[in-house]
């Protein structure tokens, strides 16, 4: 059997353009511009590629972006002061602080001082807690780019056997919530977990967020599974270039599955759009406007 592949790119680009769409309609009839505040501390790498792709990203579906480079040994008080004043920018209606931030910053404390009503990424407590209580709130983005691609493939996911593999705040434990929200049948394993080739067997939806390159081996996944793959882990791919690859095999993988999400291309450009739709969600909210349909 070979898995269909869920094509991240083309969802993505889907839902881009729904967000640009409902975004000029509120540039037309309500003066709104959605603006996003993008943090970066520090020169990680693969953080500032994230970062310019979320802002051209929002620039491309006709959101404002304020951008700001702070150097990694700008302090966690400076870095607050920021954010305190992008709180209170009227003209920003999201702020992402873009993770990880280098030490001795206590990432907890950062997160905390977002406004909530401006927290695009939906970590902050408040919005957690929201999201575990079945309140409306800003929801974490990955999660719920794996959510939606999830429904292209199931039209439901109630009573399905899901599993989450990973138990971080960005992914594992969101995406626990919502698939609950979803009447899924929901397991979270981890690192400690025992026995995680008999768990992830059971598992209609498998969700692999663990951050272990192909560590989900072909004879882990139930045939005819679907595999939603969220981990991005840059490897050495030979002649000095370098190559990303998920937490599951994917040639392994793709003879057992249903349908499985590519590394590149599946839930990374999902990710970038759904920050959209929470710019969009976010920038209604404040302006006291009925939530967008995307
Ligand atoms: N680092 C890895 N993923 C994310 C994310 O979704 N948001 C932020 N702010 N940082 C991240």
């Amino acid at each position: 059997m070979s898995a269909r592949i869920i094509d991240g790119k083309v969802l993505a680009a889907e839902l881009r353009a729904a967000v640009a769409a409902e975004a000029r309609r509120l540039a037309a009839g309500q003066g709104l511009q959605p603006g996003l505040a993008v943090v970066l501390v520090g020169d990680n790498a693969a953080s500032r590629s994230y970062v310019a792709s979320k802002s051209r990203a929002v620039l491309e579906a006709g959101m404002r972006s304020f951008d700001h480079r702070l150097a990694a040994d700008t302090s966690e008080r400076e870095l607050i002061a920021l954010i305190q004043k992008l709180n209170a920018d009227a003209a920003v209606h999201g702020i992402l602080v873009q993770m990880p931030l280098p030490p001795p910053i206590d990432a907890a404390r950062v997160i905390a001082s977002v406004d909530p009503a401006k927290d695009v990424d939906g970590f902050h407590p408040l919005n957690a807690g929201r999201l575990a209580c079945g309140l409306p709130g800003l929801v974490p983005c990955t999660p719920m780019g794996c959510i939606k691609l999830a429904k292209t493939v199931h039209a439901s996911l109630a009573g399905l056997d899901a599993l989450v593999l990973g138990r971080s705040n960005i992914v594992g434990k969101p995406l626990f919530q919502l698939l609950l929200a979803e009447n899924a049948t929901v397991t979270v394993a981890h690192s400690r977990s025992r026995d995680l080739p008999a768990l992830c067997r059971r598992a209609d939806l498998l969700c692999a967020a663990i951050g272990r390159p192909e560590m989900v081996r072909g004879d882990w996944i139930k045939p005819g599974a679907t595999v939603i793959d969220v981990g991005i882990n840059r490897v050495a791919g030979g002649a000095q270039k370098s190559r990303l690859i998920g937490d599951v095999c994917f040639a392994e993988a793709v003879d057992v599955a249903g349908a499985i999400t590519p590394v590149p291309g599946g839930v990374g450009p999902m990710t970038i759009a759904c920050l959209l739709v929470n710019t969009l969600r976010a920038a209604c909210a404040q302006a006291g406007l009925p939530q967008p349909a995307v």
